[in-house]
């Protein structure tokens, strides 16, 4: 490896450690073990969960860079904050203990807020926090789990999940910001950069992994965990960006695609781990394996005849950190290959410094303790406002005949449907556990929607439903009890689920809830759909009949009160949707679509489109100006729009402006979203907004697989309003 020519104080201390190391404790580095491997027998009840002798064998013997997870896999639930404290003290005791001292980094998946810390604020999912458009938002998310990740003597934050949700039935969509690329890219910097600040060292940041560097979250059956298959141009036109973005907002790791692009597993892709995250993105920090996929190289994928070619062929195609999670196999198996020759030493020293630089930049090997103290850190009043906020920007008011909403705090009201009752149906996977499904371990000061509705209003307020989603709901009860209320709130979706558990065969509602919303209808009383889940099922019956049309995706802990708040109109909704929502099963064009794709007698329709969401004013934007009207490539065009509230109520609107390259020598989507403001207005108040369009912006993915902005007309559109402008040829 060749020295730099001033190596920084963190590449000097980096260099210097790896010269004193032995091979095991730099194969040590590379593994990750996951927490019941040094817990006693059911640790998740123990008050002292750690085994030490075993501690001492994973971090003296085999030297273990680090550990995840919590007690017990795969049965694993939130832990009490002073517990985690202990048990990352310990750890850090222990290693502090070792030859070189250095530091276990532990990881967890604090995917919406410090999922397995009992009472940890739990923000919207990804998706929800995307339908906020409100970078902001996002930012401040960052920097409240960041803390409480922190607070919980936790190092590492395995999020944000930088793929694109563009394959609807997915069941990780929802840890997506959606389906566009600029949204994404947005949401998830703004994220980083809240989490990490400018110093990661720093007691209140912590250091995110981009997730799941490329191409999972586009298979094509739509199967988690199945192959995809993805063009280099569209990867690089779609899937690339978002990490892309991760990087240069400084994520100093990446976590590997568990499945397949191109019949290539992720974990054997040297053309994406290595030549273009290192050699074109220019990733300097870490790259760490998904659960198990290492070996599964050979037990699952058949591409190693053996568990210990499926470890060379990963840690050679440049995978530094293996996941591994319940054994030393990789450790035992990577040693021995260093030892043979076959993996060489310089690669292993590579891998090891990446992982020794993040330790360093992170503040580790200073850390004598939990970073910082519970009070004033953990679970603030000031953060819970942050999450309240968040879950009513992120609400989506799809429908609204006849000003059906906001709701009078006197009528009486049914409450039916099985997501009614339940916070889990809110807030989805990696909620207290991994499935998010324990209703019973959900902390109890938080309303379902039924609760906050029953706290808002003096009217009647009737449920009809169950304590769990599976259960039955009376049809013909629930019938005969709209008959007597005023108004129906029918609350349909899904339970939660994560990865694999959440495979579905179809977008299509479950048929029970299709029945019950269909015996409501038959008595011709109002009725507001409320919609809780992670995944757009096909609502277009109901919807069709409903008054009112709410789409809650999965607004976490406050989803109920925001919920309610909207319902009656305390809160103005600004939710726009990240997706489109598609009409019917199997019909999922994205908005950014090709012409092709709305040709003849292809149509771009779905129940409502990207970017679709009301409000209780009404905004109109015009005078769309773009100037120039004529540039040399590699320009830049300012665009500039005036957005007005013309409605009665306060209210804030998002305004997108999207770019389409009328013709070239790729076929082009018909309109990409390239920037976007919120802004707040008062009844008549209007503001001119000004954006900037740079090259990049208007640039493809070229013949020759390169960015290029080539020569021709461009259109700028925004609202009814589209205006355009020309790149000169050179
Ligand atoms: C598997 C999941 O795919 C990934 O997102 C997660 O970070 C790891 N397990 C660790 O829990």
């Amino acid at each position: 490896m060749s020295a730099e020519p001033n190596p920084s104080p963190v590449e000097e201390r980096v260099q210097a450690l790896l010269a004193q190391m032995t091979l095991e404790e730099k194969v040590g580095q590379m593994t990750q073990i996951d927490f019941s491997v040094v817990s006693v027998a059911n640790g998740q009840d123990a008050e002292n969960p750690v085994d030490q002798a075993k501690l001492d064998d994973a971090i003296f013997n085999h030297h273990v860079g680090s550990i995840l997870n919590t007690p017990t896999t795969p049965n694993n639930r939130a832990q009490p904050i002073e517990k985690w404290r202990n048990i990352t003290q310990r750890i850090r005791d222990t290693a502090a203990r070792s030859r070189l001292k250095i530091p276990v980094i532990y990881g967890i998946d604090a995917i919406h807020g410090a999922t397995y810390t009992q009472n940890s604020v739990l923000f919207p999912q990804a998706i929800s926090m995307a339908a906020t458009f409100n970078p902001e938002l996002s930012f401040k998310e960052g920097e409240i789990v960041a803390r409480e990740v922190k607070a919980s003597g936790l190092d590492w934050n395995f999020s944000p999940v930088m793929d694109i949700g563009r394959q609807p039935l997915w069941p990780r969509l929802w840890e997506t910001y959606g389906e566009d690329v600029h949204l994404a890219q947005t949401l998830g910097g703004a994220f980083i950069k809240g989490h990490q600040g400018e110093d990661m060292a720093a007691a209140d940041k912590a250091p995110t992994c981009l997730k799941h560097y490329v191409g999972y979250s586009y298979p094509l059956n739509g199967k988690d965990r199945t192959p995809a298959w993805i063009g280099e141009r569209a990867l690089r036109e779609w899937f690339l960006p978002g990490f892309e973005a991760g990087v240069l907002a400084g994520a100093p790791s990446v976590m590997i695609n568990s499945a397949e692009v191109d019949g290539i597993p992720g974990h054997a892709n040297y053309h994406y781990l290595t030549e273009i995250l290192r050699g074109e993105l220019g990733f300097k920090g870490f790259t760490v394996s998904d659960w198990e996929d290492i070996i599964r190289l050979h037990t699952r994928d058949k591409l190693a005849a053996s568990p210990r070619e499926a470890v060379k062929m990963a840690v050679m195609a440049g995978v530094d950190m293996s996941m591994v999670p319940f054994n030393f196999s990789f450790y035992d198996l990577l040693l021995d290959l260093a030892k043979s020759g076959e993996v060489p030493v310089s690669r292993i020293d590579e891998a090891v410094a990446r992982i020794l630089r993040v330790k360093f930049q992170t503040g580790l090997f200073e850390r004598t303790e939990p970073a910082l103290p519970v009070a004033g850190y953990f679970a603030t009043a000031e953060a819970v406002e942050v999450n309240r906020q968040a879950a009513r920007e992120a609400i989506v008011l799809a429908k609204n005949d006849n000003r059906m909403l906001p709701l009078s705090k006197t009528a009486s009201i049914l409450v039916t449907g099985p997501t009614a009752n339940l916070l889990s149906v809110m807030n989805g996977g990696w909620t207290i556990t991994w499935q998010g499904a324990s209703e019973e371990l959900y902390p109890k000061q938080y309303p379902t929607l039924l609760q906050a509705i029953q706290r808002k209003t003096s009217g009647q307020v009737t449920f009809v439903g169950g304590q769990r989603f599976s259960d039955e709901i009376n049809i013909e009860q629930a019938v005969n009890e709209a008959r007597k209320h005023d108004v129906v709130v029918l609350a349909l979706g899904e339970k939660t689920y994560t990865e694999t558990e959440g495979n579905i065969d179809s977008l299509a509602l479950d048929p029970v809830q299709l029945q019950l919303a269909r015996a409501i209808f038959e008595i011709g009383k109002p009725v507001v759909l409320v919609t809780f889940g992670g995944r757009p099922r096909i609502i277009t019956e109901i919807a069709d009949k409903a008054r009112a049309v709410v789409l809650g995706f999965l607004p976490g802990m406050e989803g109920g009160a925001a919920l309610a708040d909207i319902l009656f109109g305390d809160v103005n909704p600004s939710g726009k949707l990240p997706i489109s929502y598609p009409r019917v099963v199997n019909d999922i064009t994205p908005y950014d679509h090709k012409p092709i794709e709305a040709y003849e007698t292809n149509q771009y329709r779905p129940l409502y489109p990207f970017g679709h969401g009301l409000s209780y004013t009404h905004f109109e934007t015009s005078g769309l100006l773009v100037k120039p009207a004529q540039i040399k490539a590699g320009d830049s065009v300012e665009v500039s729009v005036r957005v007005k509230n013309t409605g009665t109520r306060t209210g804030k609107e998002t305004v997108l402006v999207y770019l389409n390259d009328i013709a070239a020598s790729v076929s082009r989507p018909v309109k990409q979203l390239k920037a976007f403001e919120k802004v707040e207005l008062q009844p008549g108040e209007q503001k001119t907004l000004h954006f900037t369009l740079t090259a990049q912006a208007m640039s493809f993915i070229g013949l020759n697989m390169r960015r290029v902005v080539e020569p021709g007309d461009f259109k700028v559109m925004v609202g009814d309003e589209s205006v355009p402008f020309s790149v000169l040829p050179n």
